[in-house]
């Protein structure tokens, strides 16, 4: 079985994701979250709002999921956002070609041909499908000349009308498209950062690997707009000078060596194309810290000018080993005034603004982080075996899906009372707290470490005596009586 099988396990005995429609048939690329996976998710946006809103100083909004023609006209998107499709003639299953050349080479030792295939165009991957001999993997049928398959979902704006509208494929453009307005209502100074979360919607050709690659996802995104020309020495709370000093694992663009680089350094070296976007990554690493990934797991990715979206001019990856490999959690890229600049020509809407005493179409630098890869990449990267009877997950405290677990030790209604009444002072002070009464207490155990809870604690008779608890760590299991007041 492909991925780790461990995790698979955890999530679908406990619900944290799983296929949606179940009832139905299964509809590849969407998946619904339980309870459990729910608390994380909120937690992954929980310490990103700290992190890029209350930090930085972004402006948060919400814009709309389904947007007209134009837009995406403008963005570039109807044109360029596509992925190169193959079919096969016999069965009809569709295949994303890269992807299949990719598996294709990897399963034959043959990694190195990865690089060279992320920077052919259709023909040139249509030629390589007949050069091997590639047939479809169902049926062994032909397989269809290579095209390319626009990845947006299209619908209809209003009864009997012919309005195009999408589904939008980023949360950016919302934020592109409002930005006149925004500059004007938050301050109209530069730099500007504005942040937003929300659902994404890609008709992606071959969606696999559980949370990786799906049709409908969330990105947490934040555009940083400013002035090329005048970098500020601040933005928010952060000094753009104190974070020259941060340290990354770095692998640049054609060399296949990760290497441990400061921030300072990459800039000097042009590998970051700004001060912005370094500022974006440094806050993303520290992100990535909060939660809890291993830094050795991570490394951030210069991308190849062949592998650059349409909009970008230098673009660095986030990218965490995991059971499936190397996967981008997020993407960050140097969109210049692409987006503004295009929006302005095709609505005729000037979106130059004046900051200071210059007038000027505002650069961007962006960092778009996925919820559901970063929490796939938590839970994958979190899996402790082999030290207990049970596997469990290691996760931080920032991205547990409750704080505490409350048990009371046996089925008494005089623990039980005690137990819930110490649940409902821990929930009035915000923390999240998870009770539970059934089975052993060693059961209960093995189910808290199994979605990462940090302490449980026990409610026993001496509780009712003298006011203290057992609290029970996670990771070295050992207990110790607590003051009920000094939780
Ligand atoms: P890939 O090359 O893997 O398709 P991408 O380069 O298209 O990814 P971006 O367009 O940079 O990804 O999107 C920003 C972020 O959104 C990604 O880093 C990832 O976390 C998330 N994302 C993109 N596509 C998907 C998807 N199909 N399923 C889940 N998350 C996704
Ligand atoms: N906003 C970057 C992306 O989704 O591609």
């Amino acid at each position: 079985m492909e991925g780790n099988v461990g995790i698979q396990d955890i999530v679908a005995r406990r619900g944290i994701y799983y296929q949606a429609f179940g009832i139905y048939h299964e509809v590849g690329g969407f998946f619904d979250y339980g309870p459990v996976g729910v608390r994380i998710r909120r937690n992954i946006e929980s310490a990103w709002r700290n992190i890029f809103v209350e930090q930085l100083g972004a402006v948060e909004i919400e814009t709309t999921t389904i947007m007209p023609e134009q837009v995406f006209k403008a963005s570039g998107h109807l044109s360029t956002f596509a992925d190169p499709i193959t079919k096969c003639l016999k069965c009809g299953t569709h295949y994303r070609a890269d992807k299949l050349l990719e598996e294709y080479y990897e399963k034959k030792g043959e990694s190195k041909k990865e690089e060279e295939i992320k920077k052919m165009d259709i023909g040139q991957l249509d030629g390589e499908i007949r050069k091997n001999g590639i047939k479809c993997e169902k049926c062994g049928g032909e397989l269809s000349k290579v095209e390319r398959f626009n990845l947006m979902f299209q619908t209809q704006i209003g009864p009997l009308t012919t309005d195009k509208g999408y589904l939008r494929p980023e949360t950016a453009q919302g934020m592109f498209v409002d930005f006149k307005y925004l500059f004007r209502i938050s301050g109209a100074k530069l730099p500007m950062a504005v942040a937003q979360v929300g659902k994404v919607y890609r008709n992606e050709i071959s969606p696999r690997q559980q949370l990786v690659r799906l049709r409908e996802f969330s990105q947490m995104e934040t555009e940083l707009f400013f002035d090329p020309e005048e970098m500020p020495g601040e933005v928010g709370e952060i000094s753009v000078d104190a974070i020259l000093g941060a340290k990354l694992n770095f692998e640049e663009a054609g060399k296949e060596e990760v290497r441990e680089r400061s921030i300072g350094e990459l800039l000097e070296a042009g590998k970051i194309p700004n001060k912005m976007l370094a500022l974006l990554i440094y806050l993303e690493k520290r992100l990535v810290d909060t939660l809890g990934i291993p830094t050795e797991l991570c490394r951030f990715r210069e991308l190849e000018k062949e592998e650059l979206p349409h909009y970008s001019k230098g673009n660095i990856d986030l990218e965490v080993k995991t059971s499936y490999g190397y996967i981008e959690i997020a993407g960050n890229a140097y969109r210049t005034d692409y987006d503004l600049s295009s929006h302005a020509k095709l609505s005729g809407t000037d979106l130059s603004v004046t900051s200071g005493s210059k007038k000027l179409v505002p650069h961007v630098a962006e960092a778009s982080i996925g919820i559901d890869r970063t929490l796939f990449a938590l839970l994958d990267s979190s899996l402790q075996t082999g030290d207990r009877d049970w596997a469990w997950l290691r996760l931080s405290s920032a991205a547990a899906p409750y704080q505490y677990a409350i048990f009371p030790l046996q089925k008494d209604e005089k623990l039980e009372a005690k137990a819930r009444e110490i649940y409902k002072k821990l929930a009035a002070r915000g923390l999240q707290a998870y009770y539970s009464s059934s089975g052993s207490i060693g059961k209960r155990y093995a189910r808290a470490d199994e979605i990462g809870v940090p302490s449980c604690m026990t409610i026993d008779y001496q509780t009712l005596e003298d006011g203290t608890v057992t609290v029970r760590n996670r990771d070295t299991m050992k207990q110790e009586r607590v003051e009920e007041g000094k939780l």
